[in-house]
């Protein structure tokens, strides 16, 4: 049974910042280790099942992916496409949520989870919120709707988070999204995903008001991991599933890893 959530006010834009100077978001708490999608390979990614068993795993936050209906609806689910997660085919914005709703996203990983639904985003902030998992929510989005999944999600999660739960962070590949979402909230942590880091990336955190950067492993530097952590930014990268790796990357001072098997990074790293 899930205890009801404590309603958030929700932040606009036009509340005053709380700094007058340089970033009025709030600094954001990472942990070390986040669970990417949950725990992928104890269960189907971004089921409320994987997110069960990242907390069981030890992990403190989760990161999910969430996306848009054809009408509107966030849901939690990576790709565009519906074939690779669920029995659906084609793709998730072409089909409203009363289909969604009824695709089975469990079967394809193990028998065991037949009929695990596409969680909606409202059910997996109630689950998150009893398990008092903290989150990064991802804004995967597709062409033309960038700013709106920023709209329609950003004040759902607002709305239902605890206070009293660590603030989450929001995310995205698309810089609209982000541009989207710090006029919804003006207070919320914001990060810009990178597969590799743009020269312009000092310039963005400064327009989008961020307070980290996601980036790609594969292609992260030293240096630039110097950089981000001197311009006062956090750093997270994906997706780190190789104990060595996250070693050599945790000592250049990333803040944070997305990874796939978050018990064995738990009990390398700690939480
Ligand atoms: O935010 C880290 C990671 O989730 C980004 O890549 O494709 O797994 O959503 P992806
Ligand atoms: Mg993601």
């Amino acid at each position: 049974m899930l205890r009801p959530l404590k309603r958030r006010r929700l932040s606009k834009r036009s509340a005053l910042n709380p700094q007058s100077n340089g970033n009025p978001r709030v600094s954001v708490t990472i942990p070390k280790i986040i669970a990417h999608r949950g725990s992928p390979r104890e269960a189907p990614e971004n089921t409320l099942a994987s997110f069960r068993k990242a907390k069981a795993a030890g992990a403190k936050w989760v990161e999910f992916d969430v996306a848009l209906t054809k009408d509107l609806r966030p849901v939690i689910f990576h790709d565009d496409g519906l074939e690779r997660t669920s029995d659906g085919e084609g793709l998730l914005a072409d089909l409203d949520f009363e289909a969604v709703k009824h695709l089975d996203a469990g079967s394809w990983f193990d028998r065991a989870y037949a009929g695990e639904p596409i969680p909606t985003l409202e059910e997996t902030l109630e689950l998150l919120a009893a398990l008092e998992l903290g989150f990064n929510m991802e804004l995967k989005t597709d062409s033309g709707r960038e700013a709106e999944l920023a709209t329609i999600a950003l004040p759902i999660a607002l709305d239902m988070w605890p206070a009293h739960l660590p603030t989450p962070l929001i995310s995205s590949f698309s810089r609209i999204a982000i541009a989207s979402a710090r006029e919804v909230s003006s207070t919320w942590p914001l990060d810009v995903i990178y597969d590799r880091i743009p020269q312009e990336w000092a310039e963005d955190a400064k327009k989008l008001e961020l307070v980290a950067i996601g980036a790609n492993h594969k292609h992260l530097t030293r240096e630039q991991v110097m950089e981000i952590r001197g311009a006062g930014l956090k750093l997270s990268t994906y997706t780190v599933n190789e104990v060595e790796r996250a070693a050599t990357l945790f000592q250049w001072g990333v803040d944070a890893i997305f990874t796939d098997i978050p018990g064995e990074m738990v009990r390398r790293f700690g939480a």
